[in-house]
């Protein structure tokens, strides 16, 4: 990156959050999503709204056509730097969804990056060609900078969504995540007042961070961390949970002796891609962290348990049949939330809501 560039995105990065966040508006409106901090409760419902409307539109041939019409007029791309199945897949195919086409980047090494081109260069290169920048990166603040770049720099609007920043930030998995207990608890009450579990590499997991920072749209919440001490939640979301009064707590012993307090339970995959040396996350005894088969009678009736994916063994198979495993749902819903996601961006969520309506669905 250019020591010029280097110096001026500083200034932005180093300035206070809400500065930040109103950068990434137009009109009022998130534009660029880089922050799960820039998700409020109208926008959070909205989303769950066009959600279900998405759904119930493409049961039909007829709807599935009607929404392939809604952004037949722009192109997205797609720059994943770092591995990803369904977060690039579910982007994807939620582009088709509301006819968008794509165009991808998978891998650096066939990118004139490889040839020495700066990351500045390379993005303003895509935002050439696409009316959206859908991005995963190694590096924490990547989305942050090209979202700040083009905002700066181009004179084309391209809004950019962050698809994964390194260990920091994922955004639309906190969006899926949320719409994922929002119907698994539409029967006993929604959200509010609920306690949320995270298990596994809370310090390095960036989907645990960002669905923490989203608690605070919500009434009553308790979160429980649940991890052995080096892989346990950062500072910088406790303290957030702290200012917003968000009730949590740190069991470091044992999943266990908490599993029959929690409504959902969110498990984890270590996070070993980050770490420093080889081994590393290897030598801490992951045992006592794991869902077997023989917790699920310890489990609320109506709890939910759900994970990002990729899993190892941290949820053992066999309870992938049980009715409260929501994970596999979870995933389907990450293409139905990314698709919402794209048309509030470009503001035609009010006609799927319409169409929805109009034809009773
Ligand atoms: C997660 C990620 O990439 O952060 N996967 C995903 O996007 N569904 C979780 C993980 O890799 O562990």
């Amino acid at each position: 990156m250019s020591h010029y560039l280097d110096e001026k995105f500083s200034v932005f990065k180093n300035s206070p959050l809400e500065t930040k966040l109103q950068s990434f508006k137009r009109d009022d409106k998130v534009f660029d999503l880089v922050f799960s901090e820039q998700l409020d409760r109208p926008f959070i419902d909205g989303i769950y709204h066009t959600t279900n409307a998405l759904r119930r539109i493409s049961k039909s041939k007829e709807g599935r056509v009607f929404l392939q019409k809604l952004l037949a007029h722009k192109r997205a791309m797609l720059y994943f730097n770092q591995p990803s199945s369904r977060t690039f897949l579910s982007f994807e195919n939620a582009c088709h969804i509301l006819g968008m086409k794509t165009s991808e980047i998978r891998d650096t090494n066939v990118s004139s990056e490889v040839k020495g081109e700066s990351f500045d260069d390379s993005f303003r290169t895509f935002s050439s060609y696409a009316n959206l920048i859908i991005m995963r990166s190694k590096g924490k603040d990547h989305a942050e900078r090209g979202a700040w770049l083009l905002n700066t720099y181009s004179n084309r609007p391209v809004p950019v969504i962050n698809g994964g920043s390194g260990s920091d930030q994922h955004p639309t998995q906190a969006i899926l995540d949320i719409y994922t207990l929002q119907r698994s608890f539409a029967d006993v009450g929604g959200i509010d007042g609920k306690t949320i579990l995270m298990c596994g590499d809370l310090k390095r997991g960036r989907t645990v961070r960002s669905l923490s920072l989203l608690m605070n749209n919500f009434e009553r919440m308790k979160l429980i961390f649940v991890a052995p001490k080096p892989f346990q939640m950062k500072d910088d979301v406790l303290d957030f949970l702290k200012r917003h009064n968000i009730e949590y707590m740190k069991e470091q012993e044992s999943l266990k002796k908490v599993l029959p307090l929690a409504d959902a339970i969110y498990m984890t995959r270590i996070q070993d891609e980050h770490d420093l040396e080889a081994g590393e996350s290897a030598q801490f005894d992951m045992e006592e962290f794991k869902l077997n088969y023989s917790d699920l009678s310890q489990l609320k009736d109506h709890a939910a348990i759900l994970h990002p994916f990729p899993r190892r063994d941290e949820i053992d198979v066999r309870i992938d049949e049980d009715r409260r495993a929501k994970y596999w749902r979870q995933e389907r819903n990450g293409m139905w939330t990314r698709a919402a996601l794209i048309a509030t961006i470009f503001q035609v969520e009010q006609e799927i809501l319409r169409y929805e309506k109009e034809h009773q669905l």
